[in-house]
C-alpha cells in the first residue's frame, strides 16, 4: 500500500550538477523566448541552480514569425555573450538554431550552412497541426546535405498520438529524437506526459532538452514527474553529456 503513495522525485532533483541543455531560448528578442538581457541573466541563472552550466541555446527560424538567420543568430549571441552576468556558471555556452520544417526551410538547406548542436546534428521541429506532407522527402534531403536531424519534443505531436508506430518510422529513417524534461511533470498536458513515457519506454528517446522560454518553465521544474519509473529518464538524461565531447 505504502509504494502505492510513494513519494516521486522533482524534475530538478533528476537532474545532476554539470548537466548538459541543448534546446532553449535564451538570446533576447529575437523569438518567444527571453525578452531582453535581465530575463537571459536570470533563466541562466536558474538554469545553473538546476544543474546545466552547458547550454547550447537554439533560437527559432521559423519563416514569416521568427526570421532569425543562421548570420543574425550568430551576431545576437556574440552582442549576448558581451553582456552576461559575470557571477553566471557557465561551462560551455554556444549556439544553433531550433529550424522550423517549413516551405523555406529546404532552400536554406540548399543555400545555406546550417547551424549545428554537434558536429552535423541540427535541432528541427515541425507543426503541430500537421506533419509536412513531404515529410520523410525532407529527412532524406538533410542526410544527403551531410547532416543528421533531431526532431524536437516528437511527444507534442498529437497526430501522432494514435500512430505511435510512425515515431518508430521516423527513427528508423534517421531521426534522433529529444525529449522536453518539462513532459515528463505534464507541463503540457496529460496526454503528452504519457506518451513521453511510452517513448522513454520504448527506448525511442535519445537526448533531453528544457526549451526554457520563461520563468513558468523554471518554477516547472519544481515540480514532481509523473513517471512511473524515472530512472528510464535519468539515463537520457546522462546522454546529453554525448555534446560534450
Ligand atoms: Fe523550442
Amino acid at each position: 500500500m505504502i509504494s502505492l503513495f510513494k513519494n516521486k522525485p522533482k524534475l530538478r532533483d533528476l537532474i545532476p550538477s554539470n548537466s548538459v541543455d541543448i534546446h532553449s531560448h535564451l538570446l533576447p528578442g529575437i523569438d518567444d523566448g527571453s525578452q531582453n538581457i535581465e530575463d537571459t541573466n536570470f533563466l541562466i541563472s536558474k538554469m545553473n541552480e538546476i544543474g546545466f552550466n552547458s547550454i547550447i541555446t537554439t533560437p527559432h527560424i521559423i519563416t514569416n514569425v521568427w526570421d532569425n538567420t543562421e548570420k543574425s543568430i550568430k551576431e545576437k549571441f556574440d552582442e549576448t555573450k558581451t553582456l552576461l552576468d559575470k557571477s553566471l556558471e557557465l561551462k560551455n555556452f554556444n549556439f544553433a538554431s531550433e529550424y522550423m520544417l517549413d516551405s523555406h526551410f529546404i532552400k536554406r538547406l540548399e543555400h545555406e550552412k546550417l547551424l549545428t548542436l554537434k558536429d552535423n546534428l541540427i535541432l528541427i521541429e515541425m507543426s503541430y497541426l500537421s506533419a509536412p506532407i513531404q515529410l520523410y522527402d525532407i529527412i532524406f534531403e538533410i542526410q544527403l546535405k551531410g547532416y543528421r536531424p533531431i526532431l524536437a519534443h516528437p511527444e507534442r505531436y498529437l497526430f501522432y498520438h494514435t500512430n505511435f508506430k510512425e515515431y518508430e518510422k521516423l527513427k528508423n529513417a534517421g531521426c534522433f529524437f529529444q525529449l522536453n524534461l518539462l513532459s515528463t511533470v505534464d507541463y503540457y498536458g496529460k496526454n503528452i506526459g504519457k506518451v513521453a513515457e511510452k517513448l522513454l519506454k520504448n527506448d525511442l528517446i535519445d537526448f533531453v532538452g528544457s526549451d526554457i522560454h520563461h520563468k513558468n518553465h523554471i518554477a516547472s521544474f519544481d515540480k514532481k514527474v509523473t513517471l512511473k519509473n524515472s530512472s528510464i529518464l535519468e539515463k537520457v538524461i546522462q546522454k546529453n553529456l554525448f555534446f560534450l565531447k
